[in-house]
């Protein structure tokens, strides 16, 4: 709500002008009441008003420069507090504000107002000088008056073509229109005067300006002041400190007025059109300064109480481990991020069971390997260090290669066989698998040395034609008939045209020796049984024919 009040109403026969006093004191500003006064100074401040804290600024604070030791600013740093509420009363520039009222009257004759006060004295034991002590000056007859203020009057007005203002007084005296300083009598001095031709600044009739007033009284013995002007200044409210369109900081300092001590909030003045019962400080606000933090979403901002400072703390990031998902580094702008841990080959994607990423078992390796064409000799599995799905025989050959493994394509079984031996049905062989190569070396039986078994086989007839012998492999005697044509003879073997032979049954048979033929068929081939003589002679049926 904007409490709307019109404070000059066109043609009364007065206008009220609101304002505020700042109360000062020598003890606290030391440029009030400085020993020496000289008097009236130009340029003591800016030529433009600061738009945002709409009082003046001295042009420099060094207290040597022309302006400051004429202007008797001796110490330029506490001139901001002239027009600005400073309450703390330990430090320097304390003051107190007062809100005032300055009744305007109309002069019927030419129609301007004017205020005219050649005593202003408005706040005699007021503001410091409550405390009787204060009240310390005094003019040349001895009474006593409150002689250090400043006054501010922030307004505006509607720029109708013709306006005029004058003043004359002591001392500071400055006005800016449109922010831009029109009346410049600066410093501690006796009354001077001073008017402007509002037609001269370049101002667009019909529109709105703002015209600012800052007066001091910084000594004694007197405090004059007299204005006349048309002007008509209108408010659209007054604000808590009873100013004109005021913004507040007439009365209200953030750093004062609303310091809460709590260095992690940002205090700031109540709402110029608050309405204040009792307090201002009451209606302060105190934001907390995390508020006025951009946010990062991976830390959180916290003031310390102590140091005011505000330190981030990193946000935590959710256990998502259950969902197989783990933090990765925080995005400032999107916070916490979190990646998949099913990252392996042998995991299936973004498949997560309690916490676990599922992982392909052979029947998943053997889809995606085969398709529908799954082969029931290979198994299937998974390998990350193979990187991921790998087939493999079912049946394995293993090292030795005397055992051959094979699969069956019908049901998938293994087959262990043995390499079949070449000599299996041949126990005058012996035949050796290497399990290296899986092929057969093999070697003729050698009989056994049985010659003590023969010993007792010995010959035990007197029918030569009864061969009394041993058998080879089991030891027993036995007697075999020689055939009578080989059998006449008396020696061990005793057809001296054989030779002993291992039969394929392990018995030794005599056989004849090989080099009875040969190989002629023209010849009769002759072995005497008892010598081994061999002999060839024309064999009978070749006599008579030359076909030999
Ligand atoms: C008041 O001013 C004094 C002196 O400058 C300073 O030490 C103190 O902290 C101020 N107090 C507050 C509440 O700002
Ligand atoms: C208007 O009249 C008053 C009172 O007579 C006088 O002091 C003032 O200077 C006049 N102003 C102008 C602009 O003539
Ligand atoms: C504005 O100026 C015109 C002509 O100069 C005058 O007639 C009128 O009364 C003025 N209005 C105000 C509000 O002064
Ligand atoms: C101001 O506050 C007092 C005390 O809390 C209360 O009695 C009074 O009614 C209030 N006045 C207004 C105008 O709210
Ligand atoms: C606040 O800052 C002080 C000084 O650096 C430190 O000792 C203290 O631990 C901080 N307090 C917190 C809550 O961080
Ligand atoms: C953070 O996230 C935003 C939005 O997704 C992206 O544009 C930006 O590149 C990310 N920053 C980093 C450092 O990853
Ligand atoms: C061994 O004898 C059996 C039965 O007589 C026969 O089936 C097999 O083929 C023979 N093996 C070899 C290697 O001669
Ligand atoms: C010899 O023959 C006799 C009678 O036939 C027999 O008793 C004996 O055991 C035989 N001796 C040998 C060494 O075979």
């Amino acid at each position: 709500m904007i409490n709307i009040n019109i404070i000059f109403i066109i043609f009364y026969l007065a206008i009220i002008l609101s304002g505020t006093i700042y109360d000062h004191h020598p003890r606290y500003n030391p440029n009030f009441q400085t020993p020496i006064s000289h008097g009236l100074v130009k340029n003591l401040v800016k030529p433009v008003l600061n738009p945002v804290t709409r009082v003046p600024e001295l042009n420099s604070l060094d207290p040597s420069s022309t302006a400051n030791f004429y202007g008797d600013m001796v110490n330029p740093g506490l001139f901001q507090y002239f027009f600005s509420p400073n309450n703390n009363v330990s430090s320097p520039g304390y003051n107190i504000p007062i809100p005032i009222s300055l009744p305007l009257t109309l002069n019927k004759d030419n129609g301007t107002y004017t205020f005219d006060n050649q005593n202003f004295f408005p706040i005699d034991n007021q503001g410091i000088d409550v405390d009787p002590s204060k009240r310390l000056y005094k003019d040349a007859k001895g009474v006593y008056h409150n002689y250090h203020f400043c006054l501010k009057i922030n307004s505006n007005f509607l720029f109708n073509g013709s306006e005029m203002f004058s003043f004359v007084g002591d001392d500071d005296f400055f006005v800016f229109i449109d922010n831009k300083l029109v009346i410049d009598l600066g410093g501690v001095h006796s009354a001077e005067s001073a008017s402007v031709n509002l037609n001269t600044l370049g101002l667009t009739k019909g529109k709105v300006y703002p015209i600012d007033f800052f007066y001091c009284e910084r000594h004694t013995s007197k405090s004059t002041i007299r204005f006349n002007t048309n002007i008509l200044m209108t408010c659209k409210f007054i604000d808590y400190c009873g100013v004109c369109n005021g913004d507040g900081t007439s009365c209200c300092n953030p750093q004062t007025t609303c310091n809460d001590n709590n260095p992690c909030t940002i205090d700031q003045c109540p709402l110029p059109y608050t309405k204040i019962n009792g307090s201002i400080s009451d209606y302060c606000y105190h934001h907390p300064k995390e508020l006025y933090n951009p946010s990062n979403k991976c830390f959180t901002h916290q003031c310390n109480i102590t140091t005011g400072n505000i330190d981030a703390f990193p946000i935590p990031c959710l256990d998502l481990s259950k969902d197989c998902l783990k933090s990765k580094a925080c995005n400032t702008s999107t916070g916490c991020q979190y990646e998949s841990a099913c990252t392996d080959v042998c995991h299936i994607e973004n498949q997560c069971i309690n916490g676990k990423c599922e992982v392909k078992s052979s029947d998943y390796c053997a889809i995606q390997l085969d398709g529908d064409k799954v082969d029931i000799c290979s198994v299937y599995s998974c390998d990350s260090s193979q990187g991921g799905c790998i087939k493999q025989e079912k049946c394995q050959q293993g090292s030795n290669k005397c055992i051959v493994t094979s699969c069956d394509s019908e049901n998938g079984n293994c087959i262990v066989e043995n390499v079949p031996n070449p000599n299996a049905n041949d126990s005058c062989i012996i035949s050796i698998c290497n399990p290296d190569t899986g092929l057969y070396s093999s070697s003729p039986l050698q009989c056994p040395d049985r010659s003590n078994e023969y010993e007792k086989c010995k010959r035990n007839t007197t029918n030569p034609c009864i061969e009394t012998s041993c058998k080879a492999s089991t030891g027993e005697c036995f007697e075999i008939e020689i055939p009578g044509d080989m059998c006449d003879c008396g020696c061990d073997i005793k057809n001296k045209c054989m030779r002993s032979h291992c039969t394929k049954e392990g018995k030794c048979s005599p056989v004849f020796i090989a080099e009875i033929d040969d190989g002629n068929t023209c010849t009769d081939d002759y072995c005497d049984p008892c010598t081994g003589l061999i002999t060839h002679t024309t064999a009978s049926k070749c006599l008579n024919c030359n076909s030999c």
